[in-house]
């Protein structure tokens, strides 16, 4: 088992297509070659990557373009659910290991000295988020199985408010209850979300709470209404150790 690894997190890439703008002027495709070529010319290449959800935007076909151009990350990647994903379009390019047995796309990864949860809150046609009963009753399962090893979750859509006049309304609806959780797990150290297309940082009752901004969009926190959209792409990197876990975001 690997002792120290390295994740990359890209979030919201909203990917369209190569012909196409989102929002006629975002041109995903292109924010997505060039986070790839970061990628692939970091001075250490992650081990794995982690794609935290809105991986397309709204319409299923662009999956096919979205995943063929995710072969050129040469990593294992996980694709998660986001609140802009299509569940039936995106399970067709997932294996059946990251999908559980009422169709969540729940999974962890248990290949590294540091375990891995990623943890669906998208619910069908609704932008803001929830945690179902499936998936809080599968997460303590989770959580009480794993002791020894320090655990980090990744989420789509936030548990907590971060200051967001954009996107504190639709983060995940029943985050307090995910808190109080996970808070009586020593050892779960860290819980990332997507979502909300900004960096972001806190801590609460000893658990870091942060955000990866986005792949291809960037709303400053304190954006008063959507039209304030920048283009900038970032990408995140987790380096794990067997003792600690630390972060950084880097802007392509
Ligand atoms: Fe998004």
């Amino acid at each position: 088992m690997k002792k120290n690894f390295l994740i990359g997190q890209i979030s919201d890439t909203h990917y369209v297509s190569s012909k196409e703008k989102l929002f006629d002027k975002i041109d995903t495709h292109n924010s997505f070659l060039r986070t790839i070529d970061a990628c692939n010319n970091l001075d250490q290449i992650p081990d794995i990557y982690i794609l935290s959800g809105d991986l397309i935007h709204d319409i299923e076909i662009y999956y096919h373009e979205f995943f063929n151009l995710c072969k050129k990350l040469n990593r294992p990647i996980y694709p998660m659910m986001g609140n802009h994903d299509v569940r039936s379009g995106l399970k067709k390019h997932l294996s059946k290991n990251l999908i559980d047995e009422k169709g969540n796309v729940n999974y962890c990864i248990d290949s590294f000295n540091t375990k891995i949860i990623c943890l669906d809150t998208a619910i069908e046609n609704k932008i803001e988020g929830e945690i179902n009963k499936y998936s809080m009753d599968w997460l303590k399962n989770t959580l009480d199985r794993e002791n020894d090893k320090h655990v980090i979750i990744f989420m789509h859509h936030p548990p907590i408010n971060i200051g967001s006049l954009l996107f504190d309304h639709i983060k995940c609806q029943n985050g307090k209850e995910f808190i109080d959780l996970i808070s009586k797990y020593n050892n779960v150290k860290e819980v990332v979300f997507g979502h909300v297309h900004c960096s972001y940082t806190t801590k609460i009752n000893n658990i870091i709470f942060s955000s990866c901004p986005s792949g291809s969009i960037e709303y400053p926190i304190d954006a008063k209404d959507s039209s304030e959209m920048i283009e900038k792409s970032s990408i995140k990197l987790f380096n794990c150790s067997e003792f600690e876990i630390s972060s950084k975001n880097i802007l392509i």
